[in-house]
């Protein structure tokens, strides 16, 4: 964390993503209760914030009251510890349909992840990203003190700010991350607006993303759409005269400091909450209730588990923690529909009185809660479909400080790159799932251990601060160049 400050050396930073990191929302009483949303990015950038301060410009359409926008259009936060300033944009209802759940969530959120979602492209949805990216960028010239601030956008809301800020700040040093996949060149290609989207993210300084893999597909989408200068040894793209350094930077979590609560107690309550005795297996899923996270498969995959081996019936349960996302989209409620009957359909096949082998509880939970629920597990189910990176299993490895508890992870999500060690599945494979759930409640705690301690020493190194340090370090140096090219 240190590291991160003495690189910045009084830089103006300016983050920009949709989802803000506090919510403010009045409550019947008429307090102001703050709630912190689900989001793999928001985990990730809200301690580099906290670490660096600055101004984090977001949308403003979480903090549901909106007779309060005047006293919270600008907050200092953490409310804790305030170490930054959330600036809030507020939408219209018109322009989040179109710019949000339109062309975000229904174009390019299928478009990246290999979900088998179709994605949909409406003129007057992409009208509205773009209207909407211009006033983010806008807020961003409007917010900074300086001609050259550091500019951090965020992922696939922002396709087309890097441009439009460079256009009013050409000395901005703008690094963008994209948080989710980037599909091959001819995937992208069914996208109406390929080349503005690729022209947009080209106006950065640096452009990161989770994988190798994932800036390939990037650099080869640009070769096909743009005539543009690549230079593959230097991960360079030069294109009207402005160079752009494509390359990989793993997203993580802060490593948790200070003590954790104890397992026994973490285990009793959550066997507690679902009604079972203390010697009872569990498996936990955390996740956003997205179509992208392979909960069909996961619960499948229980139901051909128990069936392979009954003497697990009655003796495991998976608890589904699901997170409520982006319910007003047609798509994501058919999903919760789906999901629902199925897991009232393997709960009629294989509960007992007093038994059900799935439990979702398909509301938010906070951090402190989510942590004691890892804590309590024998084995956790990562099985995205596609994921950018996910973090939830950098978080069930970060709350094993017993090194117990065992990691089923897809090859389908960033994070299987870094973390060897934890069971690989692949969730399109149902028996090969249900056979590695098995093989995870039944590992020795000794294999147990072993696989823990080199998953724990991989995410305790490669943290969030390392994510954030090795952007900035690489925007100090092209910093440095441009200022000394600028005195030749
Ligand atoms: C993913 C995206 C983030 C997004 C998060 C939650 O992690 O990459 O940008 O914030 O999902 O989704 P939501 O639509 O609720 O912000």
């Amino acid at each position: 964390r240190s590291l991160l400050k003495s690189d910045l050396r009084g830089d103006e930073i300016i983050v920009v993503s949709n989802r803000e990191p506090y919510i403010h929302e009045r409550t019947a009483e008429g307090q102001i209760k703050i709630n912190r949303p689900a989001s793999g990015l928001v985990t990730a950038v809200e301690p580099v914030m906290r670490a660096c301060s600055g101004i984090w410009i977001a949308h403003g359409s979480g903090s549901a009251d909106r007779d309060t926008v005047d006293k919270l259009d600008q907050v200092a936060v953490p409310p804790e510890d305030p170490s930054y300033q959330l600036k809030r944009v507020w939408l219209s209802e018109e322009e989040e349909a179109g710019y949000y759940f339109g062309f975000a969530n229904e174009g390019l959120w299928p478009l990246c992840h290999i979900a088998h979602v179709r994605p949909v492209f409406r003129a007057s949805d992409w009208e509205h990203y773009r209207a909407v990216n211009q006033r983010f960028a806008d807020a961003v010239v409007s917010a900074a003190r300086t001609e050259d601030p550091v500019v951090l956008v965020q992922d696939y809301h922002f396709a087309l700010v890097p441009r439009m800020v460079r256009e009013k700040l050409p000395r901005a040093t703008i690094i963008t991350f994209w948080h989710i996949p980037w599909p091959n060149s001819e995937s992208f290609s069914i996208c109406p607006w390929r080349s503005e989207i690729v022209d947009g993210l080209l106006g950065s300084t640096i452009l990161g993303f989770h994988t190798p893999y994932h800036c390939k597909h990037f650099t080869e989408t640009v070769d096909h759409l743009l005539e543009a200068n690549i230079e593959q040894e230097h991960s360079t793209i030069t294109y009207g005269g402005h160079q752009t350094l494509v390359k990989n930077y793993p997203i993580s979590i802060a490593w948790p400091e200070g003590a954790m609560p104890p397992v026994e107690a973490c285990r009793q309550e959550l066997r507690e909450r679902i009604g079972v005795g203390a010697s009872h297996l569990i498996a936990i899923g955390v996740d956003r209730f997205d179509y992208t996270k392979g909960l069909i498969e996961r619960v499948s995959a229980v139901a051909v588990m128990l069936e392979r081996h009954p003497d697990m019936i009655g003796r495991f349960s998976l608890v589904q923690v699901a997170a409520p996302t982006r319910s007003s989209l047609e798509e994501y409620r058919t999903f919760h529909e789906r999901m629902d009957k199925l897991v009232q359909d393997v709960n009629a096949r294989f509960g007992q009185p007093g038994y059900q082998p799935v439990h979702l509880f398909a509301t938010h939970h906070d951090a402190v809660t989510l942590q004691r629920y890892y804590r309590a597990a024998d084995a956790c189910m990562v099985t995205s479909l596609h994921d950018g990176m996910n973090l939830v299993c950098k978080e069930f490895i970060a709350a094993r400080d017993d090194e117990r508890g065992v990691l089923l992870l897809s090859r389908f999500a960033g994070a299987a790159d870094e973390l060897p060690d934890a069971l690989i599945i692949n969730p399109y494979s149902i028996e090969d799932t249900a056979d590695a759930l098995h093989e995870a409640l039944t590992m020795s705690e000794a294999e147990q251990r072993d696989r823990m301690r080199s998953l724990r020493s991989t995410v305790q190194h490669n943290n969030v601060y390392l994510w954030a340090a090795d952007m900035l370090v690489d925007a100090a140096r092209t910093r440095l160049r441009e200022r000394i090219e600028a005195r030749i």
